[in-house]
């Protein structure tokens, strides 16, 4: 795997940023920028060996600095929703920033994909994965603790996006950190996803409100759209009538992991079938959030003159769940000062071969 980079402009307040571009030996590439540790391209072959970048994103910073749904992102401090933007540690109550109605979500009005990160590149082995570090300061964003993130990106000769995250805190706080890639297996601009099919390893998903937010109602999936153990198009479950897919105008959920944290076992799987393009996950974390581009609007100009509209993309971010330090048996989120948050995600790329 080798590294090359190149400057990407700077932001309002002067800072530059730069764009890794990470290669191996299959022709791969994936670019990432030290703004968000957004991944801006993610070049993969299809079933004939012809490659396409699969990521939504912009041609340029500035499309980013405009602001959009978190494109490739690094989001933190708490991926996701939680409730009345507020939760209590240790007896003390704190307020979060509210940027969806009431509620707080994806680490507030300016979350880890917006914070420049410092970049380096590092060496082991002969091979080279980029390390991007940022230190979200105490009350950033009303979160408690000086918490210190390193997040590392590295592509295998297997094919394999590799996403480490660490972090360590000075005092007990909470942390959920989830990449927000959104997908299109057939290349960023080809529009509707319906026809993508979906395996997700979960008996059971996190109910949720009509806020999207989970009520603590672990649910099975059997009998209902939710039930994605075999590989389904998402076409049959987003048209369903199911009173989970209306409240998340299509999927938007967060499913409980059977793989509880094992990476070892794989713990979804994409497939689209005119492209032959696989995408498979693993991941240390207990859950996983399946969106399917429902508030993806007329987003344009985007990459390449791309106007993203509804079910467009995908993401599927794996996490601790939504507002989970609100419900004692959901797995927790806190981080305990000098304890070492992990998590650790693959994203894995195959093809199937015409014969
Ligand atoms: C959330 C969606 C949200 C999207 C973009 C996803 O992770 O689950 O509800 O609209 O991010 O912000």
């Amino acid at each position: 795997m080798s590294i090359t980079c190149r400057s990407y402009g700077f932001t309002k307040e002067g800072a530059a940023v730069i764009a890794f571009t990470l290669s191996n030996a299959n022709g791969l590439q994936a670019e990432i920028i030290n703004y968000g540790g957004i991944i801006t391209k993610l070049s993969v072959p299809d079933k004939k060996g012809d490659f396409d970048d699969i990521t939504l994103g912009f041609d340029n910073l500035d499309g980013y600095l405009k602001g959009h749904p978190y494109f490739g992102a690094i989001v933190g401090r708490y991926a996701n929703r939680i409730e009345d933007a507020q939760f209590e540690l240790n007896g003390k109550i704190y307020e979060l920033y509210k940027n969806i109605g009431d509620d707080h979500l994806h680490g507030g009005l300016k979350g880890f994909d917006k914070a420049v990160w410092i970049a380096e590149t590092v060496q082991s082995g002969g091979d080279e994965s980029l390390q991007l570090t940022y230190r979200s300061v105490d009350g950033e964003e009303g979160y408690p603790g000086n918490l210190d993130i390193k997040v590392t990106y590295f592509l295998s000769k297997d094919n394999e996006l590799i996403i480490d995250y660490f972090a360590v805190s000075d005092s007990d706080t909470v942390v959920n950190l989830t990449n927000h890639a959104y997908f299109n297996l057939c290349g960023h601009e080809a529009g509707d996803i319906s026809g993508h099919e979906v395996m997700i390893d979960a008996d059971s998903f996190t109910a949720v409100s009509s806020k999207n937010i989970p009520t603590g109602e672990i649910r099975k999936v059997e009998g209902t759209p939710m039930d994605l153990r075999v590989l389904k198009p998402l076409a049959a479950g987003l048209s369903s009538a199911y009173e989970q897919i209306i409240k998340g105008d299509g999927y938007d959920h967060n499913w409980v992991l059977n793989t509880a944290g094992d990476i070892s076992q794989k713990a979804a799987e994409v497939y689209e079938r005119t492209t032959g393009r696989i995408l498979e996950v693993y991941t240390t974390k207990p859950g996983i959030q399946l969106y399917t581009g429902n508030f993806l609007d007329e987003m344009g100009p985007c990459k390449e003159g791309a106007a993203y509209k509804k079910r467009e993309g995908f993401c599927l971010e794996t996490q601790y769940f939504p507002n989970s330090m609100k419900h004692k048996h959901f797995p927790s989120p806190i981080l305990k000062s000098g304890q070492v948050y992990t998590h650790k995600t693959i994203y894995k790329f195959k093809t199937i071969k015409v014969s």
